[in-house]
């Protein structure tokens, strides 16, 4: 099978790069205690005049619709802006973001997003993309378990733990703390990516056509700005198969 990071990205960069670096180029670092609701709107008065300059049908071109090329399940760290790091702009990322990147099967919220995206706008890749420095995951893994909404929330998250201490066993107390989160990171990813392939709206898009919706792991790390493939469409699907040739 084709597996078109290449061409997708060559093409996405080829697109936008030029209005996202004219934009980003101006944009001081923020700061939130000096930085009032004001200054951002006033950013971005300033942003849509910078991609006008650029390109004057910039805008008017997204009014028809949208056909984006992947949907991306992130977390909500503001230090993984999805459509930033892909140097995609408008109309091009369909976009779902929680805390830890998790796909929980009674949530109501990500399987409107997952069925928007499958059925009708038919994206042909799902990202499940978790991140480094994940602070998600690294309360999943706290001794002490966090309270509230966020608590119940990371309970999904804590099989990710479970499966890695399971795998490390006396290797993980002689591991440093950050390795052993990047563990449980790209764990979770799997695990997430385990929970979307067992969607109803997925396993009915795969008896449409085998090859569509492709799912995908990754994990962003923030200290360098690159993205780590930890699953593939195409390794997934053997895996598929390869579980049902067992039943
Ligand atoms: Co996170």
């Amino acid at each position: 099978m084709d597996f078109p990071y290449g061409k997708f990205m060559l093409q996405t960069i080829d697109r936008c790069a030029a209005p996202l670096a004219q934009a980003c180029s101006s944009t001081p670092s923020s700061d939130r205690n000096t930085m009032s609701v004001n200054d951002l709107l006033q950013r971005n008065r300033e942003w849509a005049e910078a991609q006008l300059k650029v390109d004057p049908e910039y805008f008017s071109r997204h009014v028809e619709g949208q056909k984006p090329r992947l949907l991306w399940i992130g977390c909500s760290d503001s230090r993984v802006a999805a459509e930033q790091l892909l140097n995609c702009g408008p109309g091009e990322v369909f976009i779902h973001r929680n805390v830890a990147n998790v796909v929980a099967y009674n949530d109501i919220n990500i399987a409107a997003v997952i069925q928007y995206a499958v059925e009708v706008l038919k994206v042909p890749d799902i990202v499940i993309c978790g991140h480094y420095e994940c602070g998600g995951v690294k309360a999943a893994c706290a001794k002490e378990v966090t309270t509230g909404y966020i608590g119940d929330w990371l309970m999904i998250t804590g099989w990710a733990k479970r499966w890695v201490d399971d795998r490390l066993g006396w290797r993980k107390d002689r591991m440093p703390k950050d390795e052993y989160y990047r563990h449980v990171v790209e764990e979770n990813v799997l695990l997430q990516v385990k929970h979307l392939s067992h969607l109803s709206m997925i396993r009915e898009a795969w008896k449409r056509d085998p090859s569509s919706p492709r799912l995908h792991g990754w994990v962003y790390d923030i200290s360098t700005g690159l993205i780590k493939v930890v699953m593939d469409g195409m390794e997934f699907e053997n895996e598929v198969k390869e579980e049902e040739s067992k039943h």
